[in-house]
């Protein structure tokens, strides 16, 4: 069984990589092309000609249309075959698949499932990202990583494995033992702790200001299936953090939104939300801090990923079954719970859709 939740919004590209040439990419295993229409608009298609197969993202744009670079015919964005050359052809239904888009938080999303229930004010949002009063923006990096959506989905519900990926930036020895404890909400789950009374890591270090030691939390807030927002940050030790006052001090939403390439890929779209304002080098200079952070995250899942194919390929089983299971596997183990529940709704629903009336 697939592991795609299909009926949902993922992101597909930065809206800056998308303009009016031919772009291809692939999601849920199936490849697209993608390009900015004359309106401003985004058009997304299979990427592939119904008549021999060519891929369309081989072809050429004619204005809004798209010709096939193999026999030259000619689709509109909506899939409509509109010439062949040599042939008077009237086809009445579209030929190729054409799927929903539309733009928010400097990404363009595209709905890979049934086309009439892509609304899109289901888009995840996000409303300090649009308060640039209060709150700056910096857009980071479409990180490639070579594993599951849902091996990359386990790393973003799991705040224990900070003490030890990332000494150097987010993380720090001070917050080894302290549990973490989560909480499940509809279509969310939100995986947290505080670090109380420790040094601030060194990411705050750099760009905190803190003179002595802080309580720092951790909000890892995800959205099923794709979508991890982490709230982050520290306050001065004693000022009331953990009781609910975090504006004396550093907060930071790294939101992570994740496109499943295929069952071997995955693409994390971040950017960070700040509490204070920055200069250029300043955001480049706490852009980096995270490049380095995701990195080190790309690093071990990829290690994971490889490391259970080469289990399953000798032995022939899921290399997942049988490992320790750890009071800190109980968020990642709800979220797969909640995925999978997501995915057999789609299941019966398609069924029930089959079914002759
Ligand atoms: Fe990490």
């Amino acid at each position: 069984m697939s592991d795609f939740v299909r009926n949902t919004w993922y992101p597909l590209a930065w809206t800056r990589e998308i303009g009016p040439a031919l772009n291809k990419r692939r999601v849920l295993g199936d490849d697209l092309v993608v390009y900015r229409k004359s309106d401003g608009s985004v058009a997304a298609l299979e990427d592939t000609c119904p008549h021999r197969l060519a891929p369309l993202s081989l072809g050429k744009l004619k204005g809004d249309l798209l010709e096939c670079g193999y026999h030259g015919l000619t689709f509109d964005c909506s899939g409509h075959c509109v010439r062949v050359p040599g042939q008077k052809i009237t086809v009445a239904r579209p030929v190729v698949r054409s799927y929903p888009v539309a733009e928010r938080m400097g990404l363009c999303w595209i709905w890979m499932g049934e086309p009439g229930l892509a609304d899109p004010a289901l888009i995840f949002d996000l409303p300090q990202y649009h308060d640039r009063e209060n709150w700056s923006v910096a857009e980071g990096d479409a990180l490639q990583i070579g594993t599951h959506y849902l091996e990359l989905a386990d790393n973003l519900c799991d705040p224990a494995h900070v003490s030890f990926v990332h000494l150097s930036t987010l993380g720090n020895a001070a917050s080894e033992d302290v549990p973490v404890q989560y909480d499940k909400l509809p279509g969310k789950l939100v995986t947290w702790r505080w670090i109380v009374d420790a040094p601030a890591i060194p990411l705050f270090q750099k760009f905190g200001n803190f003179s002595g030691h802080v309580d720092r939390w951790h909000y890892y807030h995800y959205y099923a299936p794709s979508i991890a927002v982490i709230d982050f940050g520290s306050v001065p030790t004693g000022t009331g953090g953990p009781e609910g006052r975090r504006d004396n001090g550093i907060q930071i939403y790294a939101c992570h939104f994740i496109t499943p390439v295929d069952e071997n890929t995955c693409i994390d779209h971040w950017l960070h939300v700040k509490n204070f304002q920055a200069d250029e080098a300043t955001n480049l200079a706490l852009s980096e801090q995270f490049r380095i952070a995701f990195n080190e995250d790309k690093l071990i899942l990829e290690a994971i990923h490889a490391n259970a194919k080469r289990i399953a390929d000798k032995d022939g089983k899921d290399a997942r079954r049988n490992r320790m299971k750890l009071a800190i596997d109980a968020s990642p183990a709800t979220m797969r719970r909640m995925v999978r529940q997501m995915i057999e709704a789609e299941r019966i629903q398609g069924a029930a859709e089959r079914m002759p009336a």
